[in-house]
């Protein structure tokens, strides 16, 4: 059975229906705050299998081990962490005893285990900050974390990386998403809008539904073609799938390599206008925005170099930017009864 923390959430709730679809058998442990109980529906409907749920905060030790005791778990996908930018720099504390004493708790289980349980961590392109090389490859040097979540991350794989040295044949995988986007096809699961959005997409898909006046477009004066930031927008779906082919990867006992890291992309930049240009052509309707000053912490750009993940994991995007927000957008219009 595979244990997906945080399996409830954006990226999680896709990648548990991807792995039903390979054939897997899940177990989901989500704590619910950052998600609801509804999302286990839409799974269902979305992958006509109702996986295995556990209300659980991974910081209760002793309730992670009664579920290690009560399940025969042969795989761990990790997603459960806190990942607000902004509410990291206010509750740095918080955020450093959730993300890292949820994955300390999970590598206690993987050591007490009679055999190593291959094991795949949620990290970030956030690690690199700003890159000095485009497009980023896995070997672009890690930049000090401008964030307590950016750094719960990097300290993450760090000690991922230290605890496949110390526990016997223990392998891991971290993989660093872009920016992840869009809808399962089904519509039966999406982005939840909890509270106001931070990110690009959903604020766009919110803006167009009437919850919003206008899209406030975070600066137009960057070094950049159009002069607006330039991202790596890649389908939530194709992301999902990656996960799938990256924990096969390491169950198999024909790989050497303890510890990996892939970058998860398109290996193509868009800026915001061109992301606000897709959702009018998905769309066929205008999106009310303008141009306002710069948001801290933004980097110029980011986008992937694919190359390892490609020819190492084998897999490559399938789903283009447009089919992304297309698929937002009728999400968007799901939830709003549009
Ligand atoms: C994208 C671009 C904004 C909103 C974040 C996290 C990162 C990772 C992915 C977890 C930027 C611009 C946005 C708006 C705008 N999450 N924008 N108006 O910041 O690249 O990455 O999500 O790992 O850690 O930081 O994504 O969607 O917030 O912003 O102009 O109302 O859209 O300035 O250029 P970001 P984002």
């Amino acid at each position: 059975m595979i244990l997906v923390t945080g399996g409830l959430g954006f990226i999680g709730s896709h990648t548990v229906v991807s792995l039903i679809e390979k054939g897997c058998e899940v177990l989901i442990v989500d704590d619910l705050s950052n998600s609801t109980i509804e999302v286990l529906n839409g799974i269902e409907a979305a992958s006509g299998y109702r996986p295995k749920f556990e209300e659980l905060n991974l910081q209760n030790g002793e309730g992670l081990s009664k579920i290690f005791h009560n399940h025969e778990i042969s795989g761990i996908i990790h997603f459960a962490a806190s990942k607000a930018v902004g509410e990291s720099v206010q509750k740095p504390i918080a955020y450093y005893q959730n993300n890292l004493g949820s994955l300390l708790n999970l590598l206690a289980e993987v050591k007490k285990a009679a055999s190593p349980i291959p094991f795949i961590f949620s990290s970030s392109c956030t690690v690199y900050g700003e890159a000095k090389t485009l497009p980023i490859t896995e070997r672009a040097p890690i930049q000090p974390a401008i964030s307590p979540y950016g750094n719960t991350k990097q300290v993450g794989e760090e000690i991922l990386v230290d605890a496949v040295n110390a526990i016997e044949g223990f392998k891991a995988i971290s993989l660093r998403y872009f920016n992840p986007i869009g809808a399962h096809p089904s519509i039966a699961i999406g982005e939840l809008p909890l509270g106001k959005p931070q990110n690009l997409v959903p604020f766009i898909t919110q803006t167009a539904a009437g919850l919003y006046p206008k899209l406030t477009v975070f600066g137009n004066d960057y070094p950049t073609p159009d002069g607006t930031n330039v991202r790596d927008y890649i389908h939530v779906v194709d992301l999902a799938e990656a996960h799938v082919v990256a924990l096969e990867r390491i169950s198999r006992n024909d790989v050497s390599q303890t510890y990996e890291v892939f970058n998860l992309g398109t290996g193509k930049g868009s800026s915001v206008l061109e992301v606000i240009e897709s959702f009018e052509r998905v769309s066929g309707k205008k999106l009310t925005y303008e141009i306002g000053g710069r948001r801290t912490g933004d980097v110029i750009a980011a986008y992937a170099d694919t190359t390892k993940a490609n020819e190492i994991l084998g897999w490559k995007t399938k789903r283009s930017l447009d089919e992304a927000v297309a698929s937002a957008w009728a999400w968007e219009k799901k939830i709003r009864g549009l």
